[in-house]
């Protein structure tokens, strides 16, 4: 049992740092048991005090000031030198520590990844490395000197040098220490430049293992465009004469923006027709972007402290999906995004884990790298441009960069500037990022004498600490539709309790509100009969008429209706030609059995995971009976023959082909047979396997995928999450506890364990729900055994009890026998034991 109670940081009690940094000179001499680091910084006056580095699992070897050698005060976070044995003015500091790469599997710090060095620090990784004041409102210049037998080595900036056995590296740009990185081994690269508008030529280098080469080229490619597109969309150019991104296969998230060295698991760069799904390339132009956005947007207008973390990650989330957007279709992206939020943010924001977009605390910030910092951080800048307008916005970001290049910035920073460029008042805004939980917007309808008017009314629930809410501003964009089409469209911005909003039509019209889902709330709106199988026919606003359906399909399957206006407005959409493949195939997908589940618990009724499971099951049949032999022939027009291309209409052709698919094997489980043996690329490969696995008949199918991909750990990590996510719910827990057994069941790599186990626990919930707790042992088990290695990854995963309270009594009381044994756990790292104890709460 743990003892001690952890002291929780606080945005209130901010303070200034005593001293500020200059320049850090690093100088590295690598091994993989004893690594020795020496650090020469330049200390000049802050604010003032005794002078506090932060340190961890550090043995230092020795320290001076002006050259004189110290003892400072060891303790277990860092060490302090007080004000009394300080000089008056700037001081340079020096010391040597020594670390283990190869002993940390906790992948922050300097750590050792198949045989090469690489590091992860943001948020507080670089105190693993040495005694620094490792906090984000501290940036200097670093120059850094790598020594040792690796055929490559690396770090931030440009190159400034190297030899026989040693490479130095310079980064002009004054920075944070959770952008430090370095990199060093036997890497490869693939080269390409890129030409600013200013004329500055920048050289591009993605670093891979030998043999991966050939599979960089959609990442270069995406690299390039997302340059491009920040000139052209936001005016930003690149600072450096070299931009580098290297893939590594052990890593915790899914990329770090590291200032000119971005550091990626392998996932998001390595791509091939037949090694990727089109979903892969796609996730690999959006990060590739995210992480360049961020040379802006986080690495040279930073975050003063990590309570300020969604200035940089909602700020530069709602970029890359901005250029996502104008690189693929904006609805589609849209719904794609949406769904995204739903299914992870609503879902927080509905659970013990909700917590505001700027937290007021936190025990491990690890724990704050959140879908509510980030997607909810990124619907909150959608809302500001919403209410400020394209204009403002452009305004807006141009003040941001001119006032704040260079600085470490606050949320008030940001509001500031937006006030400023635009004149609005953002006081109330402001609740946005105070208050957690989805705002409900409930809505009322009336028409008399030719006036229509619509009353909106505001409610949020309360969420833990936060009993009671004021409103907030919530821009709800509208648009009435008559019998010949639109009659009137609007933005409305709801920033009361209730307001009304009153439209003269001659008839009364079909209301389609929240277009573009122009607010992350819940609306509360069905509308008069049939005023949703309208909307899913003629919305003039895809977003809406795809929400209408999604509507229609939720009644089905949480409240039980008559699933026929769903079913044939459905088919309409999916057999209307003059509509985008991939739209199509989105109106024609069902809502998560775990998005079914959320809004079970929103009425109130506990949560069957079986029926919820079965029911959804019986609507996609139902589906697949009414659209009978059309969904061959649609499938059939589907086809995409010629050369596989990841960009242009192909994708969305293959989607509604493969959904089409989906549903034929509901009626003839053989179906994919013959399309997995004639596959030519991943992503009807991959399709046709996981409908065998569904269907119970994936044996062979699985070992000929095994054979064929073994040597590729980005496959096989795919072979273990269709498994997991497939397998019939009755036997997944056996399904899955065999394959730990497997030879390549790497559990220490974060992103096999989270294809096994995440692939479990949140891609096959009736499997993890099975009413005896198996589940539940299976992933309490490997946490807490992941939880001595590598505490942030095990954290993570506990989020799969977050909604424990949705369920009936026999299975809360075995997710919390599990969340007890893991909270008891002796030696629980503090990542876990946070979590664990606010989802205990
Ligand atoms: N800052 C990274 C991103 O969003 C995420 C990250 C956080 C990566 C912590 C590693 C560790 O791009
Ligand atoms: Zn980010």
């Amino acid at each position: 049992m743990r003892t001690d109670t952890p002291v929780p940081t606080r945005l209130q009690d901010y303070t200034p740092p005593a001293w500020l940094v200059e320049t850090v000179h690093l100088t590295f001499r690598l091994d993989p048991e004893a690594t020795v680091v020496r650090s020469e910084i330049r200390f000049v006056p802050g604010a003032g005090g005794d002078l506090h580095l932060d340190g961890q699992a550090l043995r230092l070897l020795s320290a001076s000031i002006n050259g004189e050698a110290i003892r400072p005060d060891l303790h277990e976070c860092g060490l302090t030198v007080l004000e009394e044995q300080l000089p008056d003015g700037p001081f340079t500091w020096v010391a040597e520590t020594r670390i283990n790469p190869q002993a940390n599997t906790a992948l922050e710090g300097l750590y050792m990844s198949n045989g090469m060095y690489c590091t992860q620090c943001e948020a507080e990784g670089f105190r693993r490395i040495t005694y620094f004041p490792d906090r984000p409102d501290v940036m200097a210049v670093y120059t850094v000197r790598i020594e040792g037998a690796e055929p490559v080595m690396l770090s931030n900036g440009n190159p400034a040098g190297s030899g026989e056995g040693w490479a130095e590296w310079h980064d002009p740009w004054p920075k944070p220490s959770y952008l430090f990185a370095l990199v060093a081994g036997d890497l490869r690269s693939v080269e390409d430049s890129f030409t600013t508008r200013s004329g500055r030529d920048v050289d591009l280098r993605i670093w891979v293992r030998d043999g991966d080469q050939d599979r960089c080229a959609y990442a270069m490619d995406s690299l390039k465009r997302s340059m491009k597109w920040d000139e052209e969309v936001y005016g930003r150019e690149y600072d450096l004469d070299l931009f580098q991104i290297v893939a590594v296969d052990d890593f915790n998230a899914g990329a770090m923006e590291n200032k000119g060295l971005n550091i990626f698991n392998s996932k998001y760069v390595l791509a091939s027709p037949e090694t990727a799904t089109d979903g892969d390339f796609e996730g690999i132009e959006s990060v590739i972007a995210h992480e360049y956005f961020h040379n802006w947007t986080g690495n040279r207008i930073t975050c003063r402290d990590w309570f300020q973390l969604s200035l940089k990650e909602g700020l530069t989330v709602f970029r890359d999906q901005q250029f996502s957007a104008d690189m693929r279709s904006e609805p589609v992206k849209r719904i794609d995004d949406v769904l995204r939020l739903r299914a992870a943010q609503f879902r927080e924001d509905a659970g013990p884990l909700a917590h505001p977009v700027r937290p007021a605390e936190y025990i491990e910030i690890n724990n704050f790298y959140t879908a509510t910092v980030y997607e909810k951080g990124a619907e909150l800048i959608r809302m500001l441009r919403e209410i400020v307008g394209a204009e403002g916005y452009a305004k807006a970001l141009d003040l941001y960069f001119e006032r704040h290049d260079g600085e470490a910035a606050t949320i008030e920073d940001w509001l500031k500037v937006f006030e400023d460029a635009t004149g609005h008042d953002l006081t109330q805004f402001k609740r946005w990022y105070e208050q957690a939980g989805t705002p409900r917007v409930h809505v009322a309808e009336q028409f008399e004498d030719g006036r229509f008017t619509l009353t909106f009314r505001q409610e949020t629930p309360p969420t833990p600490g936060q009993p009671e809410k004021a409103p907030v501003p919530i821009p709800i964009r509208w648009g009435l539709l008559g019998a010949q089409g639109e009659v009137a469209a609007g933005t409305f911005v709801l920033d009361k309790a209730q307001d009304s909003l009153i439209v003269e039509v001659p008839e009364r019209p079909v209301p389609s509100l929240l277009r573009g889902f122009s607010a992350p709330v819940i609306l509360m709106h069905e509308g008069a009969p049939g005023d949703r199988a309208a909307r899913l026919a003629r919305d003039t606003d895809p977003f809406n008429r795809w929400e209408a359906g999604r509507s229609l399909a939720l009644d089905t399957l949480v409240q039980g209706a008559d699933p026929q206006d769903w079913l044939d407005g459905t088919i309409a959409v999916a057999m209307d030609e003059t509509l985008d493949p991939t739209f199509r195939a989105l109106a024609l997908g069902l809502p998560s059995e775990d998005e079914i589940a959320r809004q079970i618990a929103e009425t109130g009724r506990s949560v069957d995971p079986d029926a919820v499971r079965a029911d959804r099951i019986g609507l996609d049949r139902k589906l697949a009976e009414a659209l009978g032999p059309r969904a061959a022939e649609l499938r059939a027009a589907m086809a995409t023959p010629g050369p596989y291309s990841p960009d242009g209409d192909a994708p969305g052709k293959r989607e509604l082909a493969n959904r089409m698919l989906g549903l034929m094997t509901r009626l003839d489980p053989t179906a994919p047979e013959a399309p997995f043996a004639d596959a030519t690329n991943m992503t009807d490969r991959l399709t046709a396997l996981a409908l065998l696995v569904r269907e119970g008949r994936g044996e062979a199918a699985l070992a000929e995928f095994h054979a064929q991909w073994q040597h590729l750990p980005g496959v096989v990590d795919k072979w273990f999450a269709v498994q997991a996510g497939q397998a019939a719910p009755d036997r997944a827990v056996e399904v899955v506890t065999a394959l730990t057994e497997h030879p390549d069941f790497n559990w220490k790599t974060p992103n096999r364990f989270r294809a096994l186990v995440g692939g479990f626990a949140g891609g096959n919930p009736a499997g993890f729900h099975r009413v005896d707790g198996a589940g539940y042992r299976f992933v309490a088990d490997w946490l807490i055994r992941l939880d001595k290695l590598n505490p942030m990854t095990a954290a993570r995963l506990s989020g799969v009890f977050e909604t424990w309270r949705r369920y009936d009594d026999t299975r809360q009381d075995l997710m919390e026998a599990e969340l007890e044994r893991i909270a008891s756990t002796d030696g629980l790292s503090r990542d876990t034991a946070e979590m664990i104890g606010r989802i205990r709460a």
